[in-house]
């Protein structure tokens, strides 16, 4: 078994059951892509600002099937360390590379639990005038909302589970599965947080 092969398998190990499958979640992506198409229609300079790190692969599947040009940027973003509750602190790791004054932006998340962090960005963002700003989650979980939050575009709802893959991490890994899954409790075993 090579290296990689290795590490794959035992990621796979930890999974306590897949939430939502790879083809659920590329069939819910095009019905959003399809409604932000028709949205945005006659609105020039659309910007997806992609929150990283775990947005990077809702970013790049939700971009390729919105048809109409739309420009990238990145923005750096850490409210957990290593914890599975949000601390409400959030840090800005990276800034956008260009300015959004006048710009149509759509913020692309991957999930938002207590709405500390959509809070901080949408404030610090709608400071720089935006010609508007909208928010796409592709998780949401409703049950442990803190701050209310006005959420334009949402994949699924799920249940208070700390869920994995698609992006999202626990303390890094996991990003890498294609899917989105709840890991065996035993994996957060030795957490303090
Ligand atoms: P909030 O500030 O509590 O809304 O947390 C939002 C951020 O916490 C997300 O952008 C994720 O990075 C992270 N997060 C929240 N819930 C989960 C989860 O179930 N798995 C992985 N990361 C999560
Ligand atoms: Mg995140």
């Amino acid at each position: 078994m090579s290296q990689v092969e290795k590490i794959m398998r035992d990621i796979y190990a930890d999974i306590d059951y897949v939430l939502i499958d790879e083809d659920k979640l590329q069939v819910r992506l095009q019905e959003l892509a399809d409604r932000i198409e028709a949205d945005y229609e006659g609105k020039d300079d659309l910007l997806l600002l992609c929150v990283l790190k775990g947005g990077y692969t809702v970013l790049s599947d939700l971009s390729r099937k919105i048809k109409r040009p739309h420009a990238v940027d990145f923005m750096g973003v850490s409210s957990y360390g290593g914890a599975t509750k949000s601390s409400g602190e959030v840090q800005i790791l990276m800034d956008l590379k260009s300015p959004i004054a006048g710009r149509h932006v759509l913020i692309v998340e991957d999930i938002i639990d207590s709405g500390h962090t959509l809070n901080y960005l949408r404030r610090t963002l709608l400071a720089r005038n935006p010609a508007s700003l909208e928010i796409f989650t592709l998780l949401n979980k409703p049950s442990r909302r803190e701050i209310d939050i006005s959420i334009k575009y949402t994949g699924f709802d799920i249940p208070d589970e700390f869920v994995c893959g698609y992006g999202l991490d626990f303390d890094e890994i996991y990003r890498n599965l294609p899917f989105i899954a709840v890991m065996k409790p035993e994996v957060f075993a030795h957490l303090k947080g």
